[in-house]
């Protein structure tokens, strides 16, 4: 069991050729492009527009919210390119402390600050000739911002401490949760850099707005399972309904996540839980400074919820939470990002 990877639906290699809509394996009517999957008219459109902008070098902003495949769009758009061959590489601008961001994207010198002991290039020089993917790159304060403009706008840059004029081959696509207009006018989103990221914009839609794909996507999952399993398990009759009742506010990611519980915990039929049920699951019980976590729940939304927990007990304060939590700030930073909105609904005094 524990080798299983749902992340990687084509895993084994797709060619562009390959990644036209079909019918992905094993189940009637779903369809698929690259490392997509879903067949309502939302995915589409959605794989139509990708076509479209991978045959360019226009930079695209991909906006959808948390679990809708913001990154699997990206990837997709860079298989489907001519750069294909060259590196993809993703950067969560969201978990990068925002005075380290620079020297990440752009590298530095040795002895350019406390601790460079070494020169190393950065996010852009890596991926020279590919793909960068830049994501929550709302995130970043509006001085670095308009360090990342100036790369995109002339496609040269300076190293941390660096006089070289450097030049890469890049093209950039971003994402975010947000709306851009709003982290415009609310959370300090640069105007100009907003316009410029967004040249092709693509909206990955929510599950809520993909008819006919929740099940259809369920079936893969479970057909995925079932095929590394060696199992023949199949979904019970208020399983499928809950399919269609639920709204699944996390997307694909809770979809796919709930199957693989459900498909755990079942011997040959498999149960998803009552939304009620799930929303009991998801939130843990706290008092004061304890908190009691539902037996079965998956180690890593334990940890998630551990994480929040103490975060939250210790006002947001982000330095306190990862002493208490025996992590490095950086560990933390890392994992609130993976957490997406549920991170950022927790108070934050701290900001490294
Ligand atoms: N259309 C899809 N077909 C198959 N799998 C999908 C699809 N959309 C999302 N997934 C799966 O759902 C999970 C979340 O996808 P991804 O990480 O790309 O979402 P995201 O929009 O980047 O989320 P976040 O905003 O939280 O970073 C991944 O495991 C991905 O493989
Ligand atoms: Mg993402």
């Amino acid at each position: 069991m524990a080798s299983i990877d749902l992340d990687s639906p084509t895993a084994g290699g797709t060619t562009a050729a390959q990644a036209k809509p079909r019918n992905a394996q094993h189940v009637a009517g779903l369809r698929s492009y690259g490392l997509l999957y879903g067949s309502s008219p939302a995915m589409l459109d959605l794989y139509e527009q990708i076509e479209r902008v991978a045959s360019t070098d226009a930079t695209a902003l991909i906006i959808g919210e948390s679990g809708t495949g913001k990154e699997l769009v990206a990837r997709t758009i860079h298989d489907q390119s001519t750069r294909k061959e060259a590196p993809f590489i993703a950067v969560n601008c969201g978990a990068i402390p925002d005075e380290l961001i620079e020297a990440e994207l752009f590298g530095h010198e040795k002895g350019s600050f406390t601790g460079a002991v070494q020169g190393r290039i950065g996010y852009f020089e890596h991926a020279n000739n590919g793909t960068l993917f830049l994501d929550e790159v709302t995130e970043m304060s509006p001085v670095r911002q308009v360090k990342l403009l100036r790369a995109l706008e002339t496609g040269t840059f300076f190293r941390v401490g660096g006089t070289e004029l450097i030049h890469s081959n890049v093209r950039v696509i971003a994402a975010t949760n947000r709306d851009p207009a709003v982290a415009v006018k609310e959370n300090g989103l640069r105007e100009d850099l907003m316009y410029r990221l967004a040249v092709f914009p693509l909206r990955a839609p929510p599950l809520r707005e993909r008819e006919g794909d929740r099940e259809l996507l369920a079936q893969y999952f479970l057909a995925a399972l079932n095929e590394q399993e060696g199992a023949s398990k199949t979904f019970s009759k208020r399983a499928l309904d809950t399919l269609r009742t639920w709204s699944w506010p996390g997307n694909v990611r809770e979809l796919k996540n709930a199957i693989y519980r459900a498909f755990i915990l079942a011997e040959t039929v498999v149960e998803l839980p009552h939304p009620h049920l799930a929303a009991r699951i998801k939130k843990p019980l706290t008092q004061g400074d304890s908190m009691s976590v539902w037996i079965g729940t998956p180690l890593a939304d334990a940890q998630k919820q551990i994480i929040l927990g103490t975060l939250k007990y210790c006002g947001g304060d982000k330095r306190r939470a990862a002493k208490a939590l025996g992590v490095s700030l950086k560990t933390l930073y890392n994992r609130l990002s993976t957490y997406g909105d549920e991170a950022a609904d927790e108070p934050t005094s701290d900001e490294a």
